[in-house]
């Protein structure tokens, strides 16, 4: 079952170039929302056109390739079909992990096959090799690490795993992936060798990740898949594929370049994240000193009389509103909003939620028309005009000691100044903390008026009350 539609070099590297521009083409078109839908197409076809030259080019069995297609397709169209939008951040990790592994095998099935052959590796294969080793190796076990913190699997503790020596071990094992890299590239013989770098890799992917807590790793997910990027490229080099090294370097550099807008959107650093501590400080303030007596709930009734006299709102959808599914009813809210002459804007915070564009997505669902989300910098401005702030599931995007208390986990994470607001109205179930498990002060201040329940149901609530009214 060899193929025999074998096309020449020359059409297959026109091939690959046509997918890479589609393939940039496409991250452009990723960039608005208008556009986004295009873009997502004109990817997908790059990536049709570029399997379809590898497939045609060479003689190929196509019985391992059409089992390959058949499970790795129905993994992933279970996968696509049954994930929770919330658990979305998890499954883009297993992913990553994937394109670690599928790095790791391929090069090294490559490897053995010229090995198989009378001449050795040549310098820029093996090195490819030994990078596609390290780097994959540490992306796929790093990647399950991760999964299996936001999943909550009972082998991977969410929290910190730190223990006593562990940077020195670290910096142990790290040495020794070089050191293997170096004895692979000094012996490319030996596929022992090429086993031995994947091995340590593997155990340095679990020790970099087990010690980040489960509030960065979002972060560390954007950088794991930059690195499965890397590794591609690498693949790349090692299989003289263009489109692979191609791609490999467009996901790796947009890996880099989403981690640092996180990082900076939690006023972190890099290396903060990856060997800082993010937790409860010990000695922060406890929820009782925070709240002590002065929280305010309103039934949705009288939230509704608020809204009666309010000519602007200001709506700050947060992971909350993402739990309850409540993005419909936000919508509707809306409407119902602006035809009793109340302009209703979004204040979208970059890393509400928990994914990059999280709120954008869901919003987007609910057909909500993108020019009414404002980003951060724009609306923080005008937040003094609104007459009310409505704020669905957010908490740590909204939490001021971000502004006030330098000792606080999220101090200087630039926030949405919700509290400057006429008057704020916060909808969560209790006075739970966010991600970052810290309290916050604004559901104790003067303005601010709390409306507990669940996100989709309050809001059905403010509807039929604002309709009674
Ligand atoms: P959070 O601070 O996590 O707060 C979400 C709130 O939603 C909780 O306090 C919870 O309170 C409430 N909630 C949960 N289920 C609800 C439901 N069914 N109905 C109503 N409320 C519900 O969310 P945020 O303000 O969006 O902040 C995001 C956090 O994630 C930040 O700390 C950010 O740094 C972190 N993070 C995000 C990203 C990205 S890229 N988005 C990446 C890394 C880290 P109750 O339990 O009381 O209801």
């Amino acid at each position: 079952m060899g193929n025999e539609f074998l096309i020449d070099t020359g059409l297959v590297n026109l091939a690959y170039l046509v997918a890479s521009i589609l393939f940039i083409l496409g991250i452009k078109g990723l960039t608005h929302p208008r556009t986004a839908v295009r873009g997502n197409f004109l990817g997908a076809m790059g990536m049709l056109l570029a399997a379809l030259a590898t497939l045609l080019a060479k003689g190929l069995d196509f019985r391992v390739i059409l089992a390959g297609i058949v499970v790795g397709g129905l993994i992933g169209a279970v996968a696509a079909a049954r994930v929770q939008m919330t658990a979305m951040p998890q499954m883009v990790a297993i992913f990553n992990g994937f394109g670690g592994i599928a790095s790791v095998l391929v090069a090294g099935g490559a490897l053995a096959i010229v090995l198989r052959g009378q001449a050795p590796p040549g310098l820029q294969m093996i090195i490819a090799t030994a990078a596609s080793g390290l780097i994959g190796a540490v992306t796929f076990t790093g990647s399950v690490v991760a999964f299996g913190k936001l999943q909550g699997l009972k082998l991977f503790p969410s929290s910190q795993v730190i223990f006593p020596g562990q940077k020195p071990l670290n910096a142990l094992v790290a040495l020794a992936t070089v050191g293997a890299s170096v004895w692979l590239v000094s012996d490319p013989t030996d596929i022992v060798a090429y086993w031995t770098v994947c091995g340590i890799s593997a155990l340095l992917g679990i020790l970099l990740v087990i010690p980040i807590g489960g509030a960065d790793m979002p972060v560390v997910i954007a950088l794991l898949n930059s690195y499965s990027g890397l590794a591609a490229a690498a693949t790349g080099f090692v299989l003289n594929n263009n489109v692979l090294i191609i791609s490999g370097s467009l996901v790796g550099a947009s890996g880099v370049i989403l981690t640092s807008i996180m990082c900076k959107a939690m006023n972190r650093s890099l290396t903060h994240v990856l060997f800082g501590v993010l937790g409860p400080a010990a000695d922060g303030p406890s929820a009782d000193d925070v709240y002590g007596g002065n929280v305010k709930s309103a039934s949705p009734e009288e939230v509704a009389m608020l809204f009666d006299s309010a000519q602007r709102a200001v709506i700050v959808p947060g992971y909350g509103m993402a739990v309850a599914q409540a993005q419909h009813a936000v919508r509707d809210l809306t409407n119902l909003l602006e035809s009793r002459g109340c302009s209703v804007e979004f204040a979208i915070h970059p890393v509400a939620g928990r994914m990059p564009g999280h709120m954008n997505v869901l919003l987007a669902e609910a057909d909500i028309e993108y020019d009414k989300l404002k980003e951060m910098d724009e609306i923080n401005p005008t937040l003094e005009q609104a007459d009310v702030a409505l704020v669905i599931g957010a908490n740590d995007v909204v939490n001021p000691v971000a502004r006030t208390d330098p000792s606080s986990p999220i101090a200087g994470m630039p926030i949405i100044d919700v509290d400057k607001a006429r008057t704020v109205v916060v909808v969560k179930r209790s006075l739970s903390p966010g991600f970052a498990g810290i309290p916050n002060p604004l559901f104790a201040m003067d303005n601010t008026l709390m409306m507990f329940g669940d996100g989709k149901k309050a809001i059905v609530e403010l509807i039929a009350a604002l309709k009674e009214s």
